[in-house]
């Protein structure tokens, strides 16, 4: 995406904040304006990096950051027509993720932040996909938040900035990582979900009757390992059956797998949807995925009829900005900054774990970007 795909809004309006990812496998960098303007917005996907491994390789990330993250700033600011002086103020993911790559776009935030005389803002990743659905339409608070990612599967209430309160997890695995662990096994192309979706497009989803975990269950948690093994297991025996995986048992296998995320999914929404309006005491409210997997036109499609049939309206950020990029953390470095402007976080160092409820009970597990949530 560029600031060309976008309709003409007229002058931008202050503050412009830079934004930073580099906390997993894409190096990207946006800048954005207070008016919802996305003025320049690059991505690096480090996909041929790592696809021979079939997953993330901190190290490879960490090293990929480093060669590639100086001239994605050069092409930000020159595409924004900027200098880092003409900046308001420049955010960088602090955490959760990987921690050689968050040092690399923390410290290189914080040295152009020191070296332009602007405040450095430390943004939390998964806040960056919470506000996402606010830089992209008019979504107000407080909205029931579905964030669904590699490394995370939440149910949030979201009231505000820096307001969030988790009402449900996932128990084992991510929604994202069921996703990339499916397709691995499978014998997929990496990155896994978006393989995982075109594969399901000629497949019978209704082959394979998978367990739905936690399925009519009280509470608003998930659960997506017992799926997973479902899933080797289909598989080892269809290629037990015909000598190898053909083409189709592989289709069958993920239209299957993703019609079961796509219940369990809805089945949660609907209880986190009970429990928000309880705690809310309003009829509706908005409904928003956000997160990697959100970029699943499948799943989008289920949460949204979901939605409608609940009353709630549903809003999902354009599939390039459900994956991580540089616009989330610049706009969610913005919210921070214009609610409070004295923000500098210059002494803010990395954290691989950083939950969006400081609350809430911790979590279990060790996923790719921390916690397993
Ligand atoms: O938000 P994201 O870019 O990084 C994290 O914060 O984890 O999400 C990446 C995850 C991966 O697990 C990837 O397989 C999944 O999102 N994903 C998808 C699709 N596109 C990306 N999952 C299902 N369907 C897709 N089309
Ligand atoms: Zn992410």
């Amino acid at each position: 995406m560029s600031k060309q795909s976008q309709p003409e809004k007229g002058t931008p309006q202050r503050p412009f904040v830079l934004g930073i990812e580099t906390s997993c496998d894409e190096t990207a960098a946006a800048i954005v304006s207070a008016d919802k303007q996305i003025l320049a917005h690059r991505v690096l996907s480090q996909i041929d990096a790592h696809s021979a491994y079939g997953g993330v390789v901190p190290e490879i990330a960490a090293r990929q950051h480093i060669s590639n993250l100086d001239h994605l700033l050069r092409d930000v600011l020159d595409e924004g027509e900027m200098t880092f002086r003409d900046l308001d103020a420049i955010a960088a993911t602090t955490g959760p993720g990987l921690v050689g790559g968050l040092m690399v776009g923390v410290m290189t935030a914080k040295a152009a932040a020191r070296a332009a005389g602007k405040p450095f803002v430390a943004v939390n990743h998964l806040e960056g996909h919470a506000l996402t659905a606010r830089l992209t339409e008019d979504v107000n608070f407080p909205y029931l938040l579905l964030l669904v990612s590699g490394g995370h599967c939440q149910l949030l209430a979201v009231r505000g900035v820096g307001n969030y309160e988790r009402l449900g997890s996932t128990i084992d695995d991510a929604v994202g990582e069921a996703f990339d662990k499916t397709a691995k096994l499978l014998g997929l192309e990496y990155p896994g979900g978006p393989s995982v979706e075109k594969a399901a497009l000629s497949g019978d989803e209704n082959r394979f009757p998978f367990p739905k975990p936690l399925l009519n269950k009280p509470g608003c948690d998930f659960s997506f390992s017992g799926l997973k093994t479902a899933v080797r297991r289909t598989a080892e025996a269809c290629a037990e059956k015909e000598g190898a995986l053909s083409h189709a048992d592989r289709a069958d296998i993920c239209a299957s797998f993703q019609k079961t995320v796509a219940e369990c999914l809805v089945n949660r929404v609907k209880n986190a949807a009970a429990v928000f309006q309880e705690k809310a005491g309003t009829g509706k409210f908005p409904l928003v995925v956000a997160g990697g997997v959100a970029a699943n036109a499948y799943l989008r499609d289920k949460l949204e009829t979901a939605a409608q049939d609940e009353g709630f309206s549903f809003h999902a950020p354009p599939m390039a900005l459900c994956t991580d990029n540089g616009a989330m953390i610049a706009w969610a470095g913005l919210e921070r900054f214009s609610v409070h402007p004295e923000t500098d976080d210059y002494t803010t160092a990395p954290r691989a774990r950083w939950p969006l409820d400081t609350k809430a009970a911790p979590l279990v597990g060790k996923g790719k970007k921390g916690a397993k949530a």
